[in-house]
């Protein structure tokens, strides 16, 4: 969901393979064998899938210097039409439409780095582990599935040194403990890809450790609106003006309605490039970035709401 739209190039499957029960690995390279724009670990591109659905995707094999772009998709039981379209549809030979990768979960420079993963979301985890294991530098990986046969990559993730592969059967009473992990702030950088309840465990976790140090990349359509959502009204208090944002948009929808510009990348809560200073009002914060603490003066206005009738905001 970057905000500008970015130039398409089309690029054919020159193979697929059945990683999982439910998870096919895609690889895709230019028609004619040109070269791909290189990326980091944790980068994602944007295709069209045959649905016509626009899906983001991230890519899993080596950046440096690409001849193809690879991802792994898994087919959602409730999706609305982008996995089914490519499980179904996309065979090799099928050309797709593809914005050039883009990056929201970059790795940073740290003394250490762990890395979560939950089901499909160990795709950008997956590419961070390779480039840190083929430097030599210390990592550590949690990966949690339901089982062995729904866990893509399980072999290879095996491989790296003190990796914990954890399936739970989708039992609670086998869910993973995170505590010990986090009971004690480490200068280490954590990075977790996966369900909803995963980012928000580890969210709660690591509430007491410094600002910065926790990154989350949420692939899966954020319900930014509710059903049971009202509408409230915004001020903007540079301008004074007052606007209505109703009961099915956001609040980054209602700028954009009225003609501003808002700064915003993820759109789903995760990455802080919206993060917009709260003057008055209650929020209802429904993102994974902000701290406890930063709540009452800070709000994510791409997914989060209201309490009050009104709130204020620094804009
Ligand atoms: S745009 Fe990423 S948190 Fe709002």
């Amino acid at each position: 969901m970057a905000v500008a739209r970015q130039e398409r190039l089309t690029l054919e499957v020159v193979a697929r393979r059945q990683l999982a029960r439910d998870i096919v690995e895609f690889t895709l390279a230019p028609p004619d064998g040109g070269a791909l724009e290189p990326f980091a670990p944790g980068a994602h591109i944007t295709v069209e899938t045959p649905s016509g659905a626009m899906r983001r995707y991230s890519l899993v094999n080596d950046g440096a210097a690409p001849g193809t772009y690879v991802i792994a998709i898994k087919r959602e039981a409730a999706s609305r039409g982008g996995s089914a379209s490519m499980h179904d549809q996309a065979t090799v030979g099928t050309r797709l439409a593809v914005e050039p990768p883009a990056n929201d979960f970059p790795l940073v420079e740290a003394p250490g780095h762990l890395l979560i993963a939950g089901g499909i979301g160990i795709t950008p985890i997956l590419s961070m582990a390779r480039w840190l294991h083929a430097r030599g530098r210390r990592f550590g990986l949690i990966y949690l599935t339901r089982s062995p046969e729904e866990a893509a990559y399980l072999d290879e993730c095996r491989t790296f040194p003190g990796a914990i592969i954890h399936h739970d059967g989708g039992r609670p009473e086998r869910f993973y403990d995170f505590w010990p992990h986090f009971e004690t702030p480490r200068p280490e950088h954590v990075y977790c890809c996966g369900p909803r309840p995963l980012m928000e465990e580890i969210k709660a976790v690591s509430g007491h450790w410094p600002e910065g140090r926790i990154h989350f990349e949420d692939f899966a359509p954020v319900e930014v609106v509710r059903p049971d959502d009202r509408p409230f009204t915004l001020v903007l208090a540079r301008s004074g003006r007052e606007l209505q944002v109703p009961a099915d948009l956001s609040i980054l929808e209602t700028l954009r309605a009225a003609g501003l510009k808002p700064l915003s990348s993820c759109e789903s809560g995760t990455c802080g490039t919206c993060r917009t200073r709260l003057l008055a009002g209650e929020a209802d914060h429904r993102d994974l970035f902000l701290r406890e603490e930063d709540r009452r003066d800070n709000i994510m206005i791409c997914v989060s709401r209201a309490r009050s009738e009104k709130l204020v905001v620094d804009l």
